[in-house]
Parts: C-alpha cells; structure tokens; sequence
C-alpha cells in the first residue's frame, strides 16, 4: 500500500528504500518541496551536476545536516535516497531516533526490468550502471527484512501493482 505521506505527525522520518528508477522522487513529490532531503539535488546544487559522484561525500553531510535540523525542529522529512544499506539507514535514522520521532521505512518492490527501463530513459549524467541498479534491487528484500530490528517503527510497501499503476492498492 502506499503510504498517505501527509498523513504522518509533524516530525515524522520518511525513508526510502528502493533501487533507481524505482519511483521514490514520484512518490515523494506528493510532499512540499523543503521536506525532501535528495543526495541527487544537493549534488546538483553543489557541482551543477546531480550525477556527480565527486561530491557525494559533500552531499551526504548536508543531508545529514538537514536532517539533524528537522528532527529538532520536529519537521517531517522524506529521505529520497536508495538507502538500500544499513550502514547508511543507520545515519539517516541516528537524528530522528536521538529526538524521538517517528521512523517510517518505505520500500519500493519496483520490478527490476521497470526500474532498468526507467534507469536507460534518463540524461546519461544520472544513469546508474545496470550492474550497480540489479545490486541496488537485490539488497532491496534483503533491507525490508532488518528493518524494523534497525529501528524503523513502520515499515510500508510499495509493490508491483502500485508501480504500475500510481496508486495506492
Ligand atoms: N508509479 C509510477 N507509475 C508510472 N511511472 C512512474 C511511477 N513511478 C515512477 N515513474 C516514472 O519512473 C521514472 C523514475 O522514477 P523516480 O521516481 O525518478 O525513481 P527514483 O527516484 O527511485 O530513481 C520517472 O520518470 C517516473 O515518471
Ligand atoms: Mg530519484
């Protein structure tokens, strides 16, 4: 089921898990722009480039910096990133449970081949390697199986009919 993002409590944490081109930014663009975190645009605000991988490492501590200020605030931020690693779930969830908040995982069941497809139609600057897209979709089950134990309180799915189709089951 997709989940109603507006519906969570100020503060809410809002995770993505899911491979490339497996409709995180679209599920997301349902909420008000300031509440996304997207290592994607933070590249491309720092290097004009959101492919850079370069400036990942920038990136990743202004996200991790927007998402400390939020979780004080008790502002609900959606992370649109792949977080399909425990590693970085870890640092992604560390501010929202420091402060208490809600922790909400939503993990994208994209069909591989739909997340291929999608992946091929894009600039070449933000296309990920297809071997790097198959890894990303393979750790996707093996996350959605840890994480509630990592600390995500709710855990929500988007599937294959819900890909498909846009909507909510
Ligand atoms: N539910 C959907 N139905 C149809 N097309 C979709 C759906 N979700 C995403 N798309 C399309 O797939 C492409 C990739 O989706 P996107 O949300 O950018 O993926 P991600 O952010 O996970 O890489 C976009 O062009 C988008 O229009
Ligand atoms: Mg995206």
């Amino acid at each position: 089921m997709i989940p109603d993002l507006s519906s969570f409590d100020a503060g809410t944490l809002v995770c993505a898990v899911g491979a490339a081109g497996s409709g995180k930014s679209t599920l997301f663009s349902t909420m008000p722009e300031s509440s996304i975190v997207c290592l994607d645009e933070l590249r491309l605000r720092l290097a004009d480039d959101a492919g850079n991988q370069r400036v990942t490492p920038q990136a990743v501590r202004m996200q991790n910096l927007i998402l400390r200020t939020r979780m004080e605030l008790g502002l609900t931020t959606g992370v649109d990133s792949t977080n399909v690693e425990e590693r970085v779930r870890a640092t992604v969830l560390k501010p929202a449970l420091a402060h208490g908040r809600r922790t909400v995982a939503v993990v994208f069941l994209t069909p591989l081949e739909t997340c291929l497809a999608r992946n091929a139609l894009r600039p070449a600057n933000t296309r990920v390697p297809d071997d790097r897209v198959a890894w990303q979709h393979r750790q996707t089950p093996r996350s959605a199986a840890r994480l509630r134990r990592e600390g995500f309180a709710e855990v929500y799915f988007v599937g294959v009919a819900d890909a498909a189709s846009g909507r909510g089951a």
